[in-house]
């Protein structure tokens, strides 16, 4: 028997073993096993060759298994694996720190907490939001995701399938809606300024009416919302929660596990969402494509604030893991040797460009509602036939329906994996920061004949 013909028969087995003994509490958009990761593209174990347009949501932001991250993670491998950092400091986390500082979004942001998850990072915002204070309650914003942990759970509204029938979950947290058209049921084309008026009224008026600034510990937001259906938040609707937080002095913690290190970058030079507002974070969340694949996050603060924190009141075994801090630091580097930003730049032009011209296409128009994003972080709304919610205003009669997951799909089976996201019909694009013109051009064109044939289907 040939080696090929060997794997094969280990894969089905191994397929076969996943099917049964896989949680059936893990959703998985493709079948088969992937087998190995190159630059954009993934390989699966029968063979597919997969143009990765998830970035294994978000995280692989310089491409699968970059050579000089792996070999970073590598070469620290031999070196030390585990220091703990409840026992003492390793080289890495320092240099990931040295080379974090001068990044940062604002000056002010000078106290560094890794840990493992994105979720990890909110439990530890909340946690530090409330000693910090003395207060209890959290405001986040409808639409939002932080996680699946039960604090970061209960901060997330984006859709129940995260918290239904678990509860009862971290009390204490109030929403606000974000200025998202859909959360006031308006046009897609509502001005940002109107958007961002209405959303800080109906901040003030859950202040009060629900939480009093007294007992109110710290507002969390994702400067662009990603599970709720990549939607940026206008610069005045960040400086507005600022203003908010100095009157009332509460922390304002930024989530961007998913916006950051480029992502959402809204201008070269711009590592960060945030940016583009000025605003300065009381607590900035980061995780995702800050180790490009080895689980890394980011807690980071001003030490006014942290110097408070009792020493052991953070922590945790994996927190700050030698080999994770090693392929962040690397991944500081590549940004700056391979220009990355300059990159986001270009290809997001690229990619916006050609979704507005597939929004003027007059077969489709009818049913592309939005396009939408920063950077790299781009998402693209379609009309809907029908809706649970009352008088949806993303109804089109005659739309075909369910038109984001048929058009997923079908990229999928045409050789590209993509994602939807929201309660609404979101496509999302993410794809890595330093795809090609020619891999995007590919991307595009898939996605436009998968469009195309959907509306053909009705
Ligand atoms: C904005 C945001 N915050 C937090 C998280 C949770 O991160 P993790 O899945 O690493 O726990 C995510 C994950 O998608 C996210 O997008």
């Amino acid at each position: 028997m040939s080696k090929g013909a060997e794997q094969q028969t280990d894969y089905k087995a191994l397929r076969e073993l996943g099917v049964k003994h896989v949680t059936k509490g893990v959703g998985r958009i493709t079948e088969g096993i992937m087998v190995k990761g190159e630059g954009s593209y993934v390989r699966y174990d029968d063979g597919r060759h997969m143009l990765d347009f998830t970035c294994g949501i978000g995280v692989t932001n310089l491409g699968h298994a970059n050579e000089r991250v792996s070999r970073a993670a590598a070469d620290q491998c031999l070196e030390l694996v585990h220091a703990q950092c409840s026992i003492a400091l390793n080289e890495p986390y320092l240099r990931l720190i040295e080379r974090l500082l001068p990044v940062m979004p604002h000056a002010s942001l000078d106290s560094f907490f890794f840990w493992n998850s994105g979720s990890e990072a909110v439990e530890a915002a909340i946690k530090m939001a409330r000693t910090l204070t003395g207060r209890q309650n959290v405001i986040c914003m409808q639409g939002a995701y932080h996680g699946r942990t039960y604090g970061a759970m209960a901060l997330t509204t984006s859709k129940t399938i995260y918290f239904q029938g678990t509860g009862p979950l971290m009390p204490g947290v109030f929403t606000t809606p974000f200025p998202f058209w859909h959360h006031f049921n308006v046009a897609p084309t509502t001005s940002p300024e109107v958007l961002t008026e209405q959303c800080l009224a109906q901040l003030d008026l859950l202040l009060a009416q629900q939480t009093a600034p007294r007992d109110t510990a710290a507002i969390i937001v994702e400067p662009v919302i990603g599970e709720g259906g990549y939607v940026p938040a206008p610069p005045a609707f960040l400086q507005g929660l600022r203003d908010v937080c100095d009157k009332h002095g509460m922390l304002l913690i930024v989530d961007e596990v998913q916006s950051g290190f480029g992502r959402a970058s809204s201008a070269p030079g711009r590592l960060f969402a945030i940016e583009e507002s000025g605003v300065r974070p009381d607590i900035l969340l980061l995780a995702k494509g800050l180790g490009n694949g080895f689980p890394i996050s980011a807690v980071v603060s001003w030490r006014g604030l942290t110097d408070r924190l009792k020493p052991g009141s953070m922590g945790g075994t994996y927190a700050g893991n030698a080999v994770s801090c090693a392929a962040a630091a690397k991944v500081l580097e590549v940004f700056k040797e391979d220009n990355i930003l300059d990159n986001v730049a270009a290809r997001s032009n690229q990619l916006v460009n050609y979704l507005n011209s597939l929004k003027q296409d007059p077969a489709l128009a009818p049913y592309i509602l939005d396009v939408r994003g920063s950077g790299l972080m781009i998402g693209v709304e379609f009309a809907t036939p029908t809706s649970s919610f009352k008088n949806d205003v993303a109804i089109v009669p005659g739309a075909p329906p369910n038109m984001a997951s048929r058009v997923a799909k079908k990229c999928i089976d045409k050789g590209m994996l993509i994602l939807t996201t929201s309660v609404y019909e979101v496509i999302r694009f993410i794809p890595p920061l330093n795809v090609s013109e020619a891999d995007l051009k590919k991307g595009c064109e898939i996605f436009a004949e998968a469009v195309r044939e959907v509306v053909k289907q009705g």
